[in-house]
């Protein structure tokens, strides 16, 4: 299939088989491998970016899934070189603990942190419940999202 869809604010005309992975495409295709592959089958959450807005596992999306759509993986958050807010608080807070689970965290804070900009620690625990960290613990984590969502309100 033609696959048309915005990648990281770029337009993009693919050609791909319908049933292929968007982690797939996005890594063996656009070389964009700051989406990590963990389970791939949707447990593992480390290869989460945004859809439309929404945090997905781009495991478990279908080419077919993403016609005209828009998606922003870790490398398009910002420009390059420049760190996103809730980088910014990852390291300020020691959060960034393996490197691998990291990149689908931050895509899943900062899809919370557009659709609700002051969450409480609950809601951030249930946005990042599908994230698995598997060597550490989630209290940096959680903090670093927290200290986000107050520096996102400062900058506003
Ligand atoms: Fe997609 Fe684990 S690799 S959820
Ligand atoms: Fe990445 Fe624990 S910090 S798996």
């Amino acid at each position: 299939m033609k696959l048309t869809c915005k990648i990281n604010n770029q337009q993009h005309e693919l050609d791909v088989h319908p049933d292929r992975r968007l982690i797939d495409i996005l890594r063996e295709d656009l070389a964009l491998t700051g989406t990590k592959e963990g389970c791939g089958s949707g447990e593992c959450g480390a290869c989460t970016v945004l859809l439309n807005g929404r945090a997905v596992n781009s495991c478990l999306i279908w080419a077919c899934q993403v016609q005209h759509a828009e998606i922003v993986t870790i490398e398009g958050i910002t420009p390059e070189k420049v760190l996103h807010p809730v980088q910014e608080a990852f390291v300020q807070e020691g959060a960034v603990q393996c490197g691998f689970c990291t990149p689908g965290m931050i895509m899943s804070a900062i899809a919370l942190l557009l659709e609700n900009p002051n969450p409480s620690k609950e809601e951030i625990k249930r946005a990042l419940s599908g994230n698995l960290c598997r060597c550490t613990g989630y209290a940096k984590i959680f903090r670093a999202v927290e200290k986000a969502a107050e520096m996102l309100k400062a900058a506003k």
